[in-house]
């Protein structure tokens, strides 16, 4: 069979191997699947209680973050009203993130959920970084639950074409400014020139990594292909969450082989990018931990001020994970020797499934 007519026939939900035909499930409506996620991604019903009462729930709003392949690369230690928050470098991806940039900032994310979940609970979170840890502390305040709080449970990576609606001028100033940190600049596009422009070192970072068997290897082996699966490891990129259709593991790992080209991919991220209304570069003043934390918790907050004025978002940091065109980026953002840490497009776009997260239980040590 041709690649262009098994491709179009895994589309169409089934295929035809050997003689046998097998179904796709582009109906991700999985009954357990949906239950852990209603489980997952809700509030607090209680915002008082036990010192580990609080401190667990902020935990699990951490763990409600962005994260690098949804690897959850963190372990959180309670204390007596604080928080620290350490990387897992078990969960690490060497491939695409070989200097634990990713983990860093996904660290940062993590924070930043906490920040906002703490005012809930009627604490300020103070945050330091001290060796490669984060520490969080916290004193009492008058309870507060802001919009950025109440999107926690909302937010998600929506990996799929958006409808090319624009975002208004007031509401792209208020995206700017939830970003902005001291040592973090970021950089706004919306016109179509900047975009294409932004498309074609997507497109070159992409070509770069699929061919890479390496980094296409440690993709694969985070990919979970049906909700059995994606419930059993409770991590990863479950298939349906991109809007791509579920199959048994040896399936859909024979399906990914055939049709996970540099050419579909590209194709894929054309149409993305031309579907979205902006992107944004979120730049670090200085290439150390401390700084990438930093741009995790720039990238949350503006995730989070996202949703809350009902836009969808997704990464497109081909173009910032690969070395070379990491520095021809650069070039064109005139950014001199600073390091962008993150991209991310937006624009209005239908929603998702949700990821998995692990039990809290599984991430405290
Ligand atoms: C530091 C970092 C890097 C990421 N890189 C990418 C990326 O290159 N492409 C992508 O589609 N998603 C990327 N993501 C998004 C994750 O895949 C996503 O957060 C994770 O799967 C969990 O999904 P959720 O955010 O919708 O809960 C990244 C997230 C973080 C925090």
């Amino acid at each position: 069979m041709k690649r262009r007519k098994f491709i179009t026939l895994a589309g169409a939900g089934t295929i035809v191997i050997g003689g046998s035909v097998y179904f796709l499930n582009n109906n991700y409506q999985n009954n357990k699947y949906e239950d852990r996620i209603n489980e997952i991604w809700s509030h607090s019903t209680k915002f008082s209680g036990s010192n580990n009462e609080v401190m667990k729930e902020l935990v699990r709003y951490a763990t409600l973050a962005a994260n690098s392949h949804n690897t959850q690369p963190w372990l959180f230690k309670i204390g007596n009203r604080s928080i620290s928050i350490s990387p897992d470098f078990s969960r690490r991806c060497p491939v695409v993130d070989p200097d634990d940039h990713h983990v860093y900032a996904s660290l940062g994310c993590a924070t930043e959920n906490i920040v906002h979940a703490a005012k809930a609970f009627g604490l300020k979170a103070n945050v330091s970084v001290q060796n490669k840890m984060i520490e969080v502390d916290f004193e009492p305040i008058s309870i507060k639950k802001t919009e950025l709080f109440q999107a926690i449970p909302k937010r998600q990576c929506t990996k799929v074409t958006y409808d090319g609606k624009k975002v208004a001028g007031n509401e792209l100033k208020i995206l700017e400014m939830s970003a902005q940190d001291e040592g973090i600049s970021t950089q706004l596009f919306t016109d179509k020139k900047d975009m294409e422009t932004i498309l074609e070192y997507l497109v070159e970072g992409n070509s770069a990594q699929m061919r890479d068997k390496a980094f296409v290897k440690e993709l694969k082996d985070w990919i979970r292909f049906n909700p059995s699966e994606a419930i059993k490891y409770s991590d990863g990129l479950y298939s349906a969450v991109s809007g791509n259709p579920t199959s048994p593991s040896w399936l859909g790992n024979f399906i990914f082989n055939m049709a996970f080209t540099e050419k579909s991919e590209n194709d894929k991220y054309m149409e993305q990018m031309r579907s979205s209304a902006g992107a944004i570069a979120f730049i670090s003043e200085q290439d150390t931990i401390e700084h990438w934390i930093k741009a995790g918790r720039s990238y949350q907050r503006f995730a989070l001020q996202a949703t809350a004025l009902g836009l969808k978002h997704a990464f497109i940091n081909q173009p910032v994970e690969v070395p070379q065109v990491r520095a021809q980026f650069a070039d064109y953002l005139g950014i001199g020797e600073r390091r962008t840490d993150l991209l991310v497009r937006f624009g209005y776009g239908p929603e998702m499934p949700k990821s998995l997260r692990r039990p809290v239980n599984e991430v405290i040590i």
